[in-house]
């Protein structure tokens, strides 16, 4: 027999993608000092609007079929939404968090990070509505704490403050200012970021316009600092989905992404075959940290590369003097065709090993993500390896379960085998319908 909360959670269906207000939070922002710069001054225009991103009909809370409380849903904000509606549902005691994602894995992300808050302790049965295609995603959870580094298809965590709705196109400064106004302390970043859709970048000429207006207008009011390091103070991002909305956040510099819309973009070499090649390099500039980058990436180390061909990951590794034995059946091309650091073999990289032991195993070949994870295991356990960046390809449909056997599959393994390791996976920017793992053997846990 289902319970409340699970037949609540099939029932109901929002249709504002934002949590309610709570009249305390809602009062004070009503509160704010005026900001100084005058509206018509300070007003940068949007372009013409663009079509409104589709809402999905599924609601998240379908997924949430275990292990949930029932919360009341807030009723989505009613006639002129122009003041900030604070975040937290309709409990102070709730978070909001958004998300940046890739578009397209919004329902995927929301899955993950609830699957992560409901790991701690039950969670709301009652989530916001997931937008397809908008590249964000927003999740209700009570007073569990969300850890980026173990989000994979989180681009970006941020708690949610504000949500403001019908920005007047003539000022959008004073109702952005007064909400940043009810928020506490003082930020070292100010981040206004849009999503990463066809839509978002229409938008992006906007917030270039908006950002040194805000920026200065936070200085003078002393909200933003360059005074104290970065690290040691919150980012404030304000994320503009669409032109007439405003979602008003922070994000802690030690559980966050560090770049803007939590992107890392890389630029194609030229010499280099294939703009897979760009996944490589991306992934090296988020696992590993500058000193690991020199220490674990030396002229002198060996990688067997499997699923190598055309040979954009090969010649990444050979770019840092690294010599590569490249697995394919089919052709190396370009530089990477006869080149004294690469040794090519046409064989099958499932059926492979190696003569010797080497310091990386770098594999992208395109087989279903079980049937590589069991292969990385294997290559652990028999000590082939010490340090891995692998990719993921995912199917079309249960993507975050496949992940979770596959990565499941490979800690079971490590750990039969008595292996001490850390293991980090995300969706990088580079990747499309795929994650990339990185794997390291460590001393100790
Ligand atoms: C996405 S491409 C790799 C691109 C490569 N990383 C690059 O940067 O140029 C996948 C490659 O995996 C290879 N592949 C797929 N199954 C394989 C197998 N069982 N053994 C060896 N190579 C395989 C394909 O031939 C293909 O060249």
């Amino acid at each position: 027999m289902r319970n409340d909360a699970q037949q609540r959670s099939e029932t109901k269906t929002k249709t504002k993608p934002t949590p309610g207000r709570s009249s305390t939070q809602a009062n004070a922002a009503r509160r704010t000092t005026k900001p100084r710069l005058k509206p018509d001054s300070i007003n940068a225009a949007a372009p013409d609007d663009t079509a409104k991103p589709r809402r999905v009909g599924t609601k998240m809370s379908r997924l949430l079929d275990l292990n949930v409380v029932s919360v009341k849903a807030s009723a989505p904000a009613k006639g002129n939404t122009t003041k900030p509606r604070p975040s937290g549902a309709n409990n102070s005691s709730h978070t909001d968090w958004l998300l940046y994602c890739r578009p397209g894995f919004e329902q995927d992300c929301a899955q993950e990070a609830v699957g992560q808050a409901r790991a701690q302790r039950p969670v709301l049965a009652e989530q916001p509505e997931i937008t397809t295609d908008s590249g964000y995603a927003i999740v209700t959870i009570n007073e569990q704490t969300l850890s980026y580094n173990e989000l994979i298809f989180a681009r970006q965590l941020i708690r949610l403050h504000h949500t403001i709705d019908d920005l007047p196109e003539r000022d959008r400064l004073t109702p952005i200012l007064a909400a940043i106004n009810t928020l506490p302390g003082t930020f070292g970043a100010l981040w206004l970021e849009v999503p990463d859709t066809n839509d978002g970048k229409t938008l992006s000429a906007f917030t270039r316009r908006f950002q040194p207006l805000l920026e200065t207008a936070l200085r003078e009011q002393g909200r933003l600092t360059d005074d104290i390091p970065n690290e040691k103070l919150p980012r404030l991002h304000l994320f503009f989905p669409d032109k007439s909305s405003a979602l008003i956040g922070t994000s802690d510099p030690y559980n966050s992404a560090a770049s803007i819309m939590g992107i890392v973009r890389q630029s194609m070499p030229a010499e280099a075959p294939s703009r897979s090649t760009l996944k490589l390099a991306e992934a090296i500039e988020v696992f590993l940290d500058k000193s690991e980058q020199t220490r674990l990436l030396r002229t002198g180390m060996t990688a067997v590369d499997l699923g190598a061909a055309p040979g954009g990951w090969t010649w990444q590794m050979v770019k840092r003097g690294i010599r590569v034995t490249a697995v394919d059946n089919g052709p190396m091309k370009g530089v990477m065709a006869k080149n004294p650091m690469v040794e090519h073999l046409m064989q099958d990289g499932f059926k492979f090993s190696p003569r010797k032991a080497v310091d990386w195993l770098i594999c992208d070949m395109v087989e279903k993500p079980s049937k590589v994870a069991e292969l990385i295991g294997n290559w652990f356990a028999a000590g082939w390896c010490k340090h891995a960046i692998f990719n993921l390809k995912l199917p079309m449909k249960q993507r975050v379960n496949a992940l979770d056997a596959a990565l499941g599959g490979i800690r079971t393994r490590l750990n039969m085998e008595g292996i001490n390791y850390k293991m980090t996976a995300k969706q990088l920017y580079h990747d499309r319908e795929e994650v990339t793992v990185f794997l390291t053997r460590t001393k100790s846990r």
